[in-house]
C-alpha cells in the first residue's frame, strides 16, 4: 500500500501551536512583530520563510523543521517489519474529503494463530483482502488507542471477530475491557505494552510492540509525522508526555500514527517542529 499523505501541513502546525498556547492571530502577530496580514497569509497556507521563522519563535516551534515541512524537503523512509500491516481507509468529513484513518493488524506468524488489531477504521474484509494469501490469526485481540469516531467506525463488526477487546481505562467504550498504563499483553511470541499518552483525548493510549524485527509503537493521534494530534486540554502536559513516553523510546522505533505516514522516533526527535 502507498504511504498515506502527510496529515498536517505547516499551517496546521501553526494553528495547533496557537490553539495550544491559547494565542490569537493578533497576539502572535504582536509578539512576532509582524503585520496581522502576514500571519493570516501563513495560516491560510501561503508560505513565506522569514515570517514563518518569526512565528515559529513565538510559538515554541523549531523554525528549521517548519520550513522543511513547508518545502516538502525531507520525509521519513520507514518500512513495517514482517507481520505488521497498515490499513489506510477513507473517513471523509465534509470539507475534508481526502481524510483517511489508519488501522493496523499484527500477525507474528501465520502458524501461531494469534494476532491483534489496533483501531477500527478498517473493516475486517479490507484487512483480509490486504493480507491476501496469508493465514490470518484466529485468535485476535483488539486494541483501541482512543474512541474518536474515525477510529471506531468498524468497531461493531470487528469486535465480533475478536477474542478480547480493549479500550483505554479513561475512555470506556461499550463492552471493551479497560487498559491501564503499563499493562502488558502477549501477541503470540511478541509483547504489547500499553503507554498512556493523554492529551488528544482524555485516555489516549499508545501501544509498544516488541519482538518483531524492529520495535513499533502505535500512537493513535498523540503524534503524527511532523506534527501532533489536536490537543483538547492541557497542552504543555500533552507535549511533555509525548516527549517523556514516546520520544524517549529507541530512535529506531517505528511510529504508527492514526493519520498520515509512518515515521520513527529518531525522525520525529530531529524533524518534528514541536519537539526538535
Ligand atoms: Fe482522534
Amino acid at each position: 500500500m502507498d504511504s498515506p499523505i502527510i496529515e498536517d501541513n505547516f499551517e496546521d502546525v501553526l494553528g495547533k501551536a496557537m490553539r495550544g498556547l491559547g494565542l490569537s492571530a493578533n497576539q502572535v502577530a504582536a509578539r512576532a512583530e509582524l503585520p496581522l496580514a502576514s500571519v493570516e497569509c501563513l495560516l491560510a497556507g501561503r508560505f513565506e520563510v522569514a515570517s514563518a521563522r518569526r512565528l515559529a519563535r513565538v510559538l515554541d516551534l523549531n523554525g528549521d523543521c517548519l520550513v522543511e515541512l513547508a518545502e516538502n524537503a525531507v520525509r521519513p523512509s520507514v518500512e513495517l517489519p514482517a507481520g505488521i500491516m497498515l490499513h489506510n481507509t477513507p473517513f471523509p468529513v465534509p470539507g475534508y474529503e481526502e481524510m483517511t484513518v489508519n488501522s493496523y493488524s499484527v500477525v507474528p506468524s501465520a502458524q501461531s494463530g494469534e494476532g491483534c488489531l489496533v483501531d477500527a477504521g478498517a473493516s475486517f474484509d479490507s484487512i483480509l483482502e490486504e493480507r491476501a494469501g496469508e493465514v490470518v490469526a484466529s485468535n485476535w485481540q483488539f486494541f483501541l488507542t482512543h474512541t474518536h469516531g474515525d477510529h471506531v467506525t468498524n468497531y461493531d463488526a470487528l469486535t465480533g471477530k475478536a477474542a478480547q477487546v480493549y479500550a483505554p481505562a479513561e475512555e470506556p467504550y461499550q463492552q471493551a475491557k479497560p487498559v491501564h498504563d503499563g499493562d502488558v499483553f502477549e501477541i503470540g511470541p511478541w509483547k504489547l505494552t500499553a503507554i498512556e499518552t493523554p492529551g488528544h483525548s482524555p485516555g489516549g493510549m499508545s501501544y509498544l510492540l516488541q519482538g518483531a524485527s524492529m520495535p513499533v509503537v502505535f500512537v493513535g493521534d498523540a503524534l503524527f509525522c511532523y506534527s501532533i494530534g489536536k490537543v483538547a486540554a492541557d497542552f504543555p502536559r500533552a507535549l511533555a508526555l509525548i516527549r517523556e513516553k514516546l520520544l524517549s523510546l529507541p530512535a529506531e522505533t517505528i511510529v504508527c500514527p492514526g493519520h498520515g505516514p509512518l515515521t520513527s522516533v529518531g525522525f520525529e526527535r530531529r524533524h518534528n517542529p514541536f519537539f526538535a
